[in-house]
Formats: structure tokens, sequence, C-alpha cells
């Protein structure tokens, strides 16, 4: 868009390049940021436009953007055009993903090299390679606290290990996806110790304060994330003399993205790594990066205004990068860090669909699809363009963040609710098969939160240590039919890795005093290779699990519909053990597929007359892609079995 302000601006800021960068071929760069400069500078404006030094910022913020542009490799730069002509290339069902720890995984970044071969085997074409940036020996929260940017920790490699890692993904044709923690850096960082040094540029790099003051009117309305190991949301630094707002654990420092040359600089973070060879960037805590006193700094107007800029500013330099954020909130608020318009107010391209992970959960536990269907039912629909990442299990705890309305009209109370759901997954129900854990258990709030891994989350301890071959069987199968779900429902599924082995609990963590206060440890598993094997055995569990998951992948790249082009119709059934989806082809109208799951022990039946034309099922003609068998079906009941999951196409 062409508008007389923002265009004098920008002739202006051109003007004043330094001749180092006017100086270099920047075609494509002068295109790009002539289309999207307007969008830049409105934000910026309504961002910072209040300042004197507004004018200089926004030249320092063109230079940024210039500068990564001219490091940007040469093929690098190529995808970016490629990946412009192709814009919807990651809705795609081709695309499967797995969230990994390098030095759980394999050692370290070299190890993670040494074992492409092994995603390639399981059809895995997208690998997010957990933080690798370098953070404190001890309070490192997993790697999210960092400590330096720009450098790899040394314990998980070396840049050097990493190019070459990119290098040989890309030639694998498997996407990289690496984290930028843009909420808050280690207290280590550099910008914290001359903070802490007295350097008043720096103290505004954060939020600190003399006084308890203002603190204490931020505390009024601000939740708890870490409840029992850091509670409140300020820390008192005595080197400093000044409170710091650390809003995730106490030596996790929040920054001010208030001042400009912070969201500068993290700009200049996100485009450092794009340049690094990340395909993808994974936002992390994205609802969290605008605080306002009276607010729960959650989910601001401002968070998204800063994300919409870095997205804006992200094209210009790096095109073909996507974003994911990191927004583990309610329903309504999620589909909002999508972005309002895929063209003049977009954000990120991908979500984690954490209401779906937390509803499947809900159905596994109660056996019955009541929760889950209510809450798809209102899951807002999202922007074009834009695409969920389905999961099962992650790093972090499982939050039960259903909306309350929801959790009552699917027939339930929703403090007694939450309450089962927790004694559940931690055992202490009877006949739960649950070996969980209690994360982020809140005294005042009485909030709790869930870890352990999907496998004993799914029973496989209990029935393993109990030797029940049933019980065993049902937890593989919940297993798999919860990965059916997350690979059919529209968007990019992400295995979180170890789950594909059948990986139990993990308590080595309680000996470590710098992790023992936090149960997410328990599910960040180290995968001993040589019982990995173990996946080329007919009859193990390992198996059993890697062998379905495989085919599962398979079978979904070959099924269009499964791409993500909001083309998903939730089908309420009679039965409640059922949840039922279809999904369509924009285009033709033939290419249907009936998702159907059973979350109960028992077979179950799906009236056919519930479903309507989906799929062929008025002439009870369809095939299960997934097993290539015909389902039974019995006085136009089609029979589900116990945990039992169907990907139903019309017999062709
Ligand atoms: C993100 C990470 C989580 C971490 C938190 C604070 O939510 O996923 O592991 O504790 O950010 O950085
Ligand atoms: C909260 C945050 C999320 C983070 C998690 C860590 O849920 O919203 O970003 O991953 O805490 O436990």
């Amino acid at each position: 868009m062409y508008e007389q302000v923002s265009h004098s601006l920008l002739n202006d800021i051109l003007n004043n390049l330094r001749t180092d960068i006017s100086k270099q071929d920047l075609r494509h760069f002068y295109t790009r940021l002539g289309s999207n400069f307007y969008a830049i500078h409105s934000l910026f404006d309504r961002l910072y436009g209040h300042r004197d030094d507004f004018e200089a910022q926004a030249l320092r913020l063109v230079e940024t953007m210039a500068r990564q542009y001219i490091n940007r490799p040469d093929q690098l730069q190529q995808l970016d055009i490629e990946r412009e002509k192709d814009h919807n290339w990651f809705l795609s069902q081709k695309w499967v993903g797995m969230a990994l720890y390098s030095n759980g995984f394999a050692g370290n970044l070299k190890g993670v090299r040494e074992h492409l071969g092994y995603f390639q085997e399981l059809g895995i074409n997208l690998a997010h390679i957990m933080p690798i940036m370098r953070c404190p020996e001890g309070h490192s929260d997993g790697g999210y606290a960092v400590s330096d940017f720009r450098e790899i920790d040394p314990r998980v490699g070396s840049m050097e290990d990493l190019t070459a890692l990119a290098n040989d993904m890309r030639a694998r044709e498997i996407l990289l996806v690496l984290d930028v923690v843009v909420n808050h850096t280690s207290n280590e960082h550099d910008w914290a110790q001359r903070a802490r040094a007295g350097e008043a540029v720096y103290q505004d790099y954060y939020y600190t304060f003399e006084t308890r003051n203002v603190p204490d009117m931020f505390e009024q309305n601000m939740p708890e994330i870490f409840p029992e190991t850091s509670p409140g949301n300020f820390t008192w630094d005595d080197e400093m003399g000044r409170w710091v707002m650390t809003v995730f654990n106490n030596y996790q420092w929040d920054l001010n993205y208030s001042n400009p040359t912070v969201f500068i600089e993290m700009l200049d973070i996100i485009l450092y790594w794009a340049n690094k060879g990340a395909d993808i960037l994974r936002l992390d805590a994205v609802a969290f990066l605008w605080k306002k006193i009276g607010s729960t700094c959650q989910n601001e107007r401002e968070a998204h205004l800063i994300l919409q800029l870095m997205k804006d500013c992200c094209q210009v330099t790096a095109p073909g990068v996507l974003f994911i954020a990191e927004a583990i909130v309610a329903p309504v608020e999620v589909t909002k860090y999508f972005g309002e318009d895929a063209v003049i107010a977009k954000e990120c391209e991908m979500a984690y669909n954490a209401t779906f992970m937390a509803l499947l959960w809900d159905a596994v536990a109660t056996k019955n699809a009541n929760l889950l269907n209510q809450g798809i039912k209102n899951l807002p629909v999202k922007l074009e363009r834009a695409t969920w990442l389905n999961y099962v299990r992650c790093h972090d705890d499982i939050g039960l963040g259903f909306d309350d309305n929801d959790i009552q009209l699917a027939g339930y109370e929703s403090n007694s609710h939450r309450k089962f759901l927790i004694d559940y997954y931690t055992g202490s129900f009877t006949s739960s098969h649950a070996r969980g854990l209690v994360f982020g258990h809140n005294e005042k709030t009485g909030d709790a939160r869930i870890s352990g891994s999907l496998a004993s989350l799914a029973g496989l301890q209990y029935a393993l240590e109990e030797n029940d071959p049933r019980a065993t069987d049902e937890a593989i199968e919940t297993i798999l039919l919860l990965h059916s779900m997350i690979m059919s429902f529209g968007g990019m599924p992400l295995l979180y890795y170890g789950d594909e082995l059948g990986k139990l609990n993990d308590t080595s963590y309680l000996d470590d005093p710098h992790k023992a206060g936090d149960s997410r440890w328990v599910h960040r598993p180290v995968i001993d290779w040589e019982k990995a094997e173990n996946r080329n055995i007919p009859g193990t569990v390992e198996y059993k699990i890697f062998s379905a998951l495989k085919r599962m992948i398979a079978v979904r790249k070959e099924i269009e519909v499964f791409a993500d082009f909001n083309n998903r119709e939730l089908i309420e059934v009679e039965n409640p053990h059922l949840f039922v989806f279809g999904r369509y082809n924009l285009n033709k109208q033939a290419e249907q597929v009936l998702v159907v799951g059973n979350f109960d022990g028992r077979p179950q039946n799906l009236n056919l007359s519930d479903v309507g034309n989906w799929a062929g099922s008025q002439y009870g003609q369809m095939t299960d892609l997934y097993s290539g068998q015909s389902p039974d079906i019995f006085k136009g009941t089609l029979v589900v079995p116990g945990f039992g999951f169907y990907w139903l196409g019309e017999t062709g």
C-alpha cells in the first residue's frame, strides 16, 4: 500500500542507510520492503511512535533487516523464492514432525545427524530440536533460560555441528525447527549482568523496580506459572538492588518490549537463526510478550502487534521462514496468534493445538467424547493459510485449560471434573491405569497440571509392572488411537520423541537437585538405542507401536484430504464414546474421509444413519484406509473395536 507518511519515512531511511548496506544488490529486499513497509511503519508507530527517538529506531530496524538479508546464504534466498511461489507448501498432509531434545535423543547435535535415517524410517520430515542456545549449567529450564542467543550450548555441540546438521536435513528434505525464547533471558545473559552492574540502558531491557509498589499492583491480576518452584512474578536481585519481573522461574527475566531496542535485538536474533538454516522458528511463550498493570499480562493486544511486526519484518528478510506460536491459552485466545488477516495482519503460520491435546486426554480418562465434541465445536475457526500443530504429548505439562462453560455443557461440574482428571492421571482414581505426576499445584487456587510420558499416562507402565497382557494391549491401542487423531484432524502432527517406542516415565531427574522440583523432567527421556532395536522384533511393545505409527504416517501422507484447508466437519453422533469427523476436498466433492475414534475399551456401534452421506456410508461400502480392511457392519451399524479408530474412505 502506498501512503505518503510511511513512504517519505522510507525514503529518508533509504537515504540514510550506511554505504556498506546501500552498495549491495538488494533487489528482492527492496521489493519486499516496499510492499511491507506501510504495515511495518504503522505497527512500529503504534508501539513506539510516542518516543523522541522513533525515526532513529525505525532506521535501525530497517538496517537490521537489510544486514541479515545480506548475510542470508544464497541457498536459503533461493528457497525463499520457491516458497513465495508455493506459499501453501506447509499445509500439505505430507509433513509429519517430531520434537526432541538433542541430548536426550542422541547425545548431541552430531548424534542427531547420525540418526537422520531413523526419522526417515518412521516417516518424520520435520524435526523440532529443542533449545540449543547457551544456557547456565543448572538454572536452564531445559534450555529455555538462554544466556547467549548467538551461541550453541557446548553440551549439545557447536555452530559447525548445526550447519552440518541443517545441510544434511535439507538434502533429505527434513525441515528444521529451532526455538527462539523471545519472552525472557537467563539472569546470566550479558544484558542481565549489565543491568545488575547498574547500567541503566540494560535495566531498561527488563522490568525492574526499586520498590514493591509497582510489582504489587501487577501481582493483583497476574497468575503464577510455576507456583511451587517459583511463586510470584517478581524476584529481588541483591546485586542490582531492584526487583525484576520473572514470570516463569526466578532466574528467567522478562524482556521489556515497550523498549524498541529490545524488539530490534530480538528480531535480529530471529533472523540470525533463520540464516543458520531454520525453516521454522518456534517463538516461545508469546502470550506473555506485553505486560500491563491491571491485566493478567497474557494475550494483550500489543503482544499481537509485536508478533505481526516480527512477521512483517521476517517476510522482508527471510520470507520462506515460518513461525510457530507457543501460546498455551484459552481456545478463543489461541486462534488470534494466527493473526487477523492472512495478508495485512498475519502473525504466526502455526500454533500448538493445546485445546485438542487436553480434550483428547479428557476423552481417554472419561472413556467418552462428550467434552471433546463440545470443545471442538467451540474451537474458533482459524485463518486460512495457517495450520495447527497437533500433538498428544510434548516436553511440558498437560494443562486442563478447557472452557468452564464447555465442561458444564458436557454435563460435568468444572471443579470436580478437573479434580477427577488430576486423580485419574496420577493414578489415585480407582480403576485408573495412568501413572502421571502432579505439576504446578497451586495451593491458593487449587489448580494443578499433569506430567508423565504418553505411555505411562496411557497405562503402559502399569500394564508392564503388573505383567498384564490385556492391559498392555489396551495401553498400546490408546497410544495409537491418540496418534490417529492428531494425524487426521487437520494440521501438522508433532510426535514427541520416545513416544514412538513407548517410553515410560523416567524418574532419574529426582537425583539432580536442579531438576528434582520440576516433574516435567519425568517425560524428557534419554533414548536407549540398543533397546530401540526392539522396534524390529515382532511381538515387542516397541515393534507394536513403532510399526503401527510408521504405517499411519505413510497412509496419512497419501490422503490428500488430510491437508489443512479448514476442510473438516465435526459430526455429532448418538454414541457418546465415539468422536467422529469428516475430512473433505474443497474442489472434488467425491473425496471424503470419515474419521471415527472409540475412546471406550468395549466395541461401540456407530449408527450409519447418524453420519449422513459421508464417504459412501449410505451404501455401507467403506474401507479403512489405515488397515485396508472393510469394517464390520451389522444391521446398519458399524462396529468400532475398543480403543479403535477408522479412517474410512469410499470403497473405490
Ligand atoms: C515454554 C516452554 C517451557 C518453558 C517456558 C518458559 O512454555 O515450552 O518448557 O518452561 O516456556 O521458558
Ligand atoms: C504455561 C505457559 C506455557 C508454558 C507452560 C510451562 O502453561 O502458558 O507457555 O509452556 O506454562 O509449564
